[in-house]
């Protein structure tokens, strides 16, 4: 079974009672919730491998560590996931962003692909999915089955909130898949919404409704 994971640092968890409060506004909503990807991608990148690389100082040669180049991609599932990918990239700048668009019909809760395009080398790289809500986990299920049918291998899921039904729905049919997320929730309410979440994040982060 794959990982879950609560990247629950005081820093993650006081910006995230920040994006939960309905008074936030969605200026802030959007910055704070990429400092919470920025500082997620920042715990999670710690198994990135190094190589050494010789490099003159002003006080002599010196061999120290660079990153050894493992290829990476960020790909939002749409629209949301769009709130975490400049905290991804300010973290891993050279990372390539692919994209999956996905809608929830609101009356069955399901989930449609409509839009695919990704790095064609998306085979050869690590990819962090982002998507802020992990609720019945169909969206990304289907954007993990999407990226598998085009090549890709390695990948893990980053949420800003999960509910414990959704990850075990991705466990259950993704067991090569890590989830991360900055917090685990109550459940899914009737609505189909997290409690106590934060509403519709998409809404949120682009001030629609
Ligand atoms: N999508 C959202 O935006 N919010 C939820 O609570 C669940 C799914």
């Amino acid at each position: 079974m794959s990982k879950f994971t609560v990247l629950n640092h005081p820093l993650i968890q006081h910006k995230l009672t920040i994006i939960r409060d309905e008074n936030t506004g969605t200026r802030v909503f959007r910055e704070v919730a990429n400092e919470i990807a920025e500082l997620m991608v920042y715990e999670i990148t710690r198994d990135l491998p190094l190589e050494d690389k010789e490099i003159q100082t002003p006080m002599g040669k010196t061999v120290q560590k660079v990153l050894a180049g493992k290829k990476l991609a960020v790909i939002p599932i749409l629209r949301a996931g769009l709130g975490m990918v400049d905290g991804v990239l300010e973290m891993i700048p050279a990372a390539k962003v692919g994209h999956i668009g996905m809608y929830r019909d609101e009356k069955t809760l399901q989930p449609h692909e409509y839009f695919v395009k990704l790095p064609s080398d998306i085979d050869q790289r690590d990819l962090f999915i982002v998507d802020p809500m992990l609720a019945t986990g169909g969206s990304a299920n289907m954007a993990i089955s999407a990226l598998k049918k085009r090549g890709a291998k390695n990948m893990r899921l980053i949420v800003l909130v999960a509910a414990p039904e959704g990850v075990k729905a991705v466990q259950k049919e993704n067991p090569d898949v890590d989830i991360y997320a900055a917090a685990l929730d109550e459940n899914i309410n009737e609505n189909g919404y997290i409690y106590p979440g934060l509403g519709d994040a998409g809404d949120r982060l682009f001030g629609t409704k």
